[in-house]
């Protein structure tokens, strides 16, 4: 058996405050809100897993293919000792980066989810004996503060996660990374490319199963086992749509009648109008410039790119500014940037 740990950055009470504060502020403001993050209890885990398995749900399969492909270009361009994954959750695709690292030494999942990383890490340490596996509870928006582990690292942030975050999260989230890293260190990013709206909405309004609106709904269901709330899931419906001006999906749960919802936890009424919209989620999209304008502004210089041939997805490697990357093995790349 490997070395497993499990670190909680998140006691409870926080976690509690933080969901109470982010409930207050998101369904009093209009447009009402609420961060994604909430999504992720243990049942909402195991739903986004069946999502991931829906054949339109392409950026899983365009990942999984580009890190198969791709996964020992990254482990020759990086040398990872310590692979540091933040939103991990299954780390299904993670095992490409595991198999391909030689000298691994350490895997630092990170995520909100208990549950998940429970679970990811059983299998995990049967695959790989020898590997130190410490699971750390945290939100990745806050400040990390990693354990101390072998250098040179790669910073994982798979799924198109980065999109779930608005534009100026995004810039402190990248801006934070960026400071965990040293000379030497990588970024690993994967990003669900702007591509035709209906294949983009599709991946996330799955009317055949209802899974990703059950997913979406999870959150009511958060909220009221919390905050002792009475939320009806079925009183709303789930939308995705796609904004053109943003370029991101956007999720959202539409109340389907006027209706009153009491927080007894926060001691507030929440009234929604017929059709009122709460949004739940973003997932931007991005193109290679504006992504390797955005990593640039926080100091990180794109490496490599390694896109799907349809250019659905892409994975995008990047490094402190100001330190040429090692030069990836031609032919193997898809598009190498540098
Ligand atoms: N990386 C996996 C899972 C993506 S789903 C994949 O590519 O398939 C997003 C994951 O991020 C979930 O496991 C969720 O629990 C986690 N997550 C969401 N917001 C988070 C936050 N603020 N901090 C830490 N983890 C978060
Ligand atoms: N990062 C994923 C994405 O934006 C996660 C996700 C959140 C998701 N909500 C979803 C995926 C609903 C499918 C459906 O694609």
């Amino acid at each position: 058996m490997s070395p497993f740990r499990l670190t909680r950055t998140l006691p409870k009470d926080a976690t509690d405050a933080a969901l109470r504060a982010d409930v207050r502020h998101g369904l009093t403001q209009t447009p009402r809100t609420l961060p994604p993050k909430w999504f992720y209890d243990a049942h909402g885990s195991r739903l986004f897993n069946r999502i991931t398995e829906l054949p339109a749900y392409y950026p899983f399969i365009a990942e999984r293919e580009l890190l198969r492909a791709h996964a020992g270009d990254i482990a020759q361009a990086t040398g990872a000792r310590t692979l540091i994954e933040l939103g991990s959750g299954s780390s299904e695709k993670t095992r490409y980066l595991l198999d391909a690292l030689p000298g691994l030494h350490t895997y630092l999942p990170v995520d909100v989810s208990e549950s998940a990383l429970r679970h990811a890490a059983q299998v995990l340490i049967n695959e790989h004996p020898d590997l130190h596996v410490h699971a750390l509870v945290a939100d990745f928006t806050s400040t990390l503060t990693l354990p101390p582990a072998p250098g040179p690292r790669l910073v994982a942030f798979l799924g198109s996660t980065i999109g779930n975050l608005l534009p100026a999260e995004r810039a402190s989230f990248l801006t934070s990374v960026r400071t965990l890293l040293s000379p030497g260190d990588f970024l690993l990013l994967g990003a669900d490319l702007v591509k035709d709206p209906a294949q983009m909405v599709a991946a996330y309004d799955d009317t055949a199963t209802g899974i990703t609106a059950a997913f979406n709904k999870n959150v009511l269901s958060v909220i009221n086992r919390e905050l002792g709330a009475d939320f009806d899931p079925d009183a709303f419906e789930h939308v995705a749509l796609w904004d053109a001006a943003r370029e991101w999906i956007e999720m959202r749960l539409r109340s389907r009648t006027a209706q009153s919802v009491k927080i007894p936890a926060l001691d507030l009424v929440v009234d929604f109008a017929d059709g009122e919209d709460l949004r739940t989620e973003i997932s931007a999209k991005f193109r290679r410039s504006g992504l390797r304008a955005e990593l640039a502004h926080s100091g990180l210089e794109l490496a490599a790119w390694f896109s799907t041939p349809d250019a659905r997805f892409a994975l995008a490697l990047a490094t402190p500014h100001g330190r040429a990357a090692t030069p990836l093995p031609a032919g193997q790349v898809t598009a190498c940037v540098r």
